[in-house]
């Protein structure tokens, strides 16, 4: 053997902080996007397809220079003509971008999109924090009315509920606008200013003092226990108007907590802002979380019209279901896994197979020359509901047999009843 032969080659790994889903786990991952897009459809958002990279500067000035997602985790690069872009860190900005470039908002308001997809954010990986994230996200824009706050705050609660999720909160905020912020972002300042912070707590005030009532240490909390809060400055109209949203989600049944010191991690935010927090995550327990930009059009070179959107974390919402012990899918990927033994019966449990996937089944079936127990093996891990076995006997009396895969009980039943009798099996 040459020396080039026999020298091992080493696997390669994925990327530091990017998760790999593979079967049989991949299953709950793709339940939880799939609902979260059905769900969304179904209250009419039309679906969005964005460019993985942008032009950098997009970024800059749509999410904000001062925040840690744009001056410390871009994934920044220049293409081969030397222009500089990057990979989306999030999809607000991306949409705002398109809807301004193909004149959507020239046409009906709000104009109501949905996009899915892969994020990027060079950040530490920990539990529930990578670097190649998954969002669906919702953006309404272009109607500055309560009422479709409260549409897409009800919605992403609906997401979660959809997919069985239960052991979360809502956390609720305004952040004011335009009339009210400027001068809060004073009154907070003057109170940070006259505490003794360090130089870098210090500077942070300095650029966005909002980030500083986010520091998580316990030291800093406690100066900031008597620090002046957005809710109880804000102006009539932008009170009302969060009145109002809280009004409705009261109607809606939809439970919230207040939240007056919630800091979003995106500079574009003003009026209702808010959070889905899991306590299951540990130090990453944000599980989605979205509010309006009535600036950000503008900002962007568009229109000066409002709008308002979330952002559901696909990764950290599988993480919290495993965590209280929920499966969307209990690990089942078909319906019905054919077991043949033997090549005639291989050959009529594909015509089989095909007709129940044509009848809209999900079914598999194993391939090679595999003995019953293997194939039954692999029926289980399929997570299949049903195996139909076709033996040499069953063959030569046109039957098959169908076996319940929970309970264990069989029975013989005419291969031209298989589609039939298993979708009646599947409704019970
Ligand atoms: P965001 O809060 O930065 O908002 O991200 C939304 C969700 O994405 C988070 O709540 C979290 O579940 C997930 N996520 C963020 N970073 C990571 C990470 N490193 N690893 C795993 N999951 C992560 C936005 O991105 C806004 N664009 C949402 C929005 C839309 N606001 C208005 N419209």
């Amino acid at each position: 053997m040459s020396d080039a032969k026999s020298a091992k080659i080493q696997p390669f790994a994925a990327p530091k902080g990017v998760p790999d889903y593979v079967p049989p786990a991949s299953a709950d991952f793709h339940a939880v996007r799939s609902t979260f897009e059905t769900v969304i459809h179904n209250s009419g958002y039309g679906h969005i397809e964005l460019p993985v990279f942008e032009e950098t500067a997009l970024f800059a000035r749509g999410v904000g220079e001062s925040t840690d997602v744009v001056s410390k985790e871009m994934y920044t690069f220049s293409d081969r003509g030397g222009r500089s872009v990057t990979l989306r860190p999030e999809g607000t900005a991306g949409v705002m971008r398109a809807v301004i470039e193909h004149n959507l908002d020239r046409g009906q308001l709000p104009v109501k999109l949905t996009y899915s997809g892969p994020f990027f954010r060079y950040e530490r990986p920990q539990a529930g924090r990578y670097r190649q994230l998954q969002q669906v996200g919702v953006e309404a824009i272009g109607v500055d009315d309560p009422a479709l706050d409260a549409e897409v705050v009800g919605l992403a609660d609906r997401c979660y509920r959809a997919v069985g999720l239960t052991g979360y909160r809502l956390e609720l905020t305004s952040l004011g606008d335009d009339s009210c912020r400027p001068a809060y972002r004073q009154t907070l300042q003057d109170f940070l200013f006259a505490l003794p912070l360090d130089e870098e707590t210090r500077k942070r005030a300095e650029i966005n003092p909002l980030r500083v009532l986010d520091d998580k240490r316990p030291e800093v909390q406690e100066m900031l226990a008597d620090a002046p809060l957005m809710p109880d400055h804000l102006s009539p109209a932008a009170r009302e108007h969060f009145e109002t949203v809280t009004g409705l989600l009261d109607d809606m049944g939809v439970e919230y907590v207040l939240n007056p010191r919630l800091v979003r991690g995106l500079d574009y935010y003003t009026k209702t802002c808010f959070e889905f927090v899991h306590d299951g995550l540990g130090a990453q327990s944000g599980i989605g979380g979205g509010g309006r930009y009535d600036g950000l059009m503008a900002q962007l070179g568009g229109q000066d019209l409002s709008g308002i959107g979330f952002g559901l974390g696909v990764d950290r919402t599988v993480l919290a279901l495993a965590a209280e012990g929920v499966s969307p899918t209990s690990g089942r990927r078909v319906d019905v896994y054919g077991v043949p033994m033997g090549t005639a019966a291989k050959r009529t449990m594909a015509v089989v197979i095909d007709q129940l996937r044509r009848a809209g089944l999900s079914a598999d079936m194993s391939y090679g020359d595999r003995g019953l127990k293997g194939a039954m093996k692999g029926a289980d891990r399929a997570g299949a509901r049903f195996a139909l076995v076709l033996g040499e006997q069953e063959l030569a009396d046109g039957t098959v047999v169908l076996r319940d895969l929970g309970s264990r009980e069989q029975r013989e039943i005419p291969v031209a009843e298989v589609v039939a009798t298993v979708q009646q099996a599947l409704t019970r």
